[in-house]
């Protein structure tokens, strides 16, 4: 998984997308419909499982650590082992790229009596992992990692876990789901209340999930407007069927797909519209983008629904700091939105997108620069200048993306390249199998 060769793509002008469309599977989802079913008593059914190679090695990781795990068809089937079940996995977890599974499992490993070494590409290991081995060693777990120059603790790192590990009350410093969920993961086999006080709402299936398997987890808003999530430890889970919804994050680049290239109709059926995800869906449509939602249904707890898409005419806006964790992810899509847009987009408070897969301001900032984009890199976001839906300007004869193993990034600037006057180049389209396997395929398959 880290020695995969890259494989540079072009991407060009494209003609209006058309036609009906679906997206693979949700991958915060998917990652945690694994792990608790793994921790089930009994057999969960899984459809919908995102196949990308983030969700793939949590799946590995679960199975080195004593989890039967199949496919049949279009069917997972996890044989959980209950909680407090896991087993010393022989060899260090590959994570690959995947930051949600390495900060997800080392929760889960925090409170078991064993321990895991986890490992993953150049991407993964320049990540902070601090931000949750910090709770995780106030709840016992020891946890020994590399420490990089500038003080930061990365991969490899190991988890030696602890049983029975303390429970703790945790004010989340940082607005992130994967730590509030590691640390949930973790207080699964604690005794006692496993308390989190989150100031900031970010996506929440980890709660809406455990509820559905049967844990006791309690969420309520304290005065000041900041959620408490409180769960009961040495919980018993109960199998569950659950059907992944599609990823509203894939989707993303459909949708600005769509809004930019002239004459476009879409529609994207089963995508998960759960509001502490679909930031972007309501800053495009306060842009002037055409985007309707239909036949709004709930699916395994999450809402979903079918998302029509039409090429419009986009005004550039502020977008404020506090829509951020609703589409953390989407800004790097959301910038080529705004290149073009007539007038100017600002965006800020998003310090965060420099610890993602890559520095996502300066990544987007560079290769947007390189199409003739006019724009300001802030420490804290970018400032764009939009092209008012004039095409950007491409080269072909080299590479002029760098992607840096960015799965996010690479996508962006593909759809960059529909709007371009002759196409773009970008080094490596590989990192898009991490979470959306299938991608060029669509791409060219709605063009055609
Ligand atoms: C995720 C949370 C977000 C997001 C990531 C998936 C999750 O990360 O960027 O792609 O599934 O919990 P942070 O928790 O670091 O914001």
């Amino acid at each position: 998984m880290t020695s995969k060769s890259p494989l540079p793509a072009t991407f060009r002008p494209s003609g209006p997308l058309t036609g009906d469309i679906s997206v693979p599977g949700d991958k915060s989802i998917s990652h945690r419909a694994l792990i608790l079913s793994a921790l089930a008593i009994g057999k969960s059914r899984i459809t919908g499982l995102l196949e990308g190679e983030d969700v793939l090695a949590t799946a590995d990781a679960l199975r080195a650590m004593g989890t039967r795990i199949e496919k049949k068809d279009d069917v997972w089937t996890v044989h959980g082992v209950g909680v407090g079940g896991l087993m010393q996995p022989e060899n260090a977890l590959e994570m690959g790229n995947s930051g949600t599974s390495t900060r997800l499992l080392m929760g889960l490993v925090a409170s078991h009596g064993i321990s895991a070494t986890f490992i993953g590409d150049a991407s993964l290991a320049k990540r902070p992992m601090g931000r949750v081995i910090d709770p995780l060693s106030r709840m016992g777990a020891d946890i020994r990692a590399r420490e990089t120059s500038d003080h930061k603790s990365c991969l490899p790192l190991t988890v030696r876990g602890i049983c029975p590990a303390v429970p703790i009350e945790y004010r989340l410093p940082v607005a992130s789901a994967q730590v509030k969920s590691a640390i949930l993961l973790a207080g699964l086999n604690t005794p006692g209340i496993t308390r989190i006080i989150e100031p900031v709402l970010t996506r929440d299936h980890s709660e809406t999930m455990l509820k559905g398997f049967g844990a006791e987890i309690r969420v309520e808003t304290d005065a000041e407007d900041c959620r408490i999530i409180s769960l009961t430890g040495e919980a018993e889970l109960k199998p569950q069927k659950i059907k992944v919804p599609g990823d509203p994050s894939s989707a993303a680049f459909l949708v600005v797909a769509a809004l930019i290239v002239p004459g476009s109709n879409i529609v994207i059926e089963n995508v998960g519209i759960n509001p502490t995800r679909t930031g972007l869906f309501d800053v495009l449509q306060n842009m002037g983008g055409d985007i309707s939602f239909k036949k709004k249904r709930t699916v395994s707890g999450e809402p979903v629904a079918d998302i029509h898409v039409r090429h419009s005419p986009l005004s550039g806006i502020d977008v404020p700091a506090s829509i951020a964790p609703s589409m953390i992810d989407e800004f790097p899509i959301l910038f080529v939105a705004a290149a073009l847009a007539s007038g100017q987009t600002t965006t800020s408070g998003l310090h965060e997108l420099r610890v993602k897969e890559s520095d996502r301001l300066t990544q987007m900032a560079e290769g947007l620069g390189r199409l003739g984009v006019t724009l300001t890199e802030k420490e804290d976001g970018l400032v764009i200048e939009g092209s008012g839906g004039k095409p950007l300007s491409g080269g072909r004869a080299k590479p002029v993306i760098e992607t840096a193993l960015d799965h996010r990034i690479a996508m962006s600037f593909a759809i960059a390249g529909l709007v371009t006057k002759s196409g773009l180049s970008i080094d490596d389209i590989m990192p898009a199998q991490t979470s959306f396997p299938g991608f060029q395929d669509l791409v060219a398959r709605l063009a055609s």
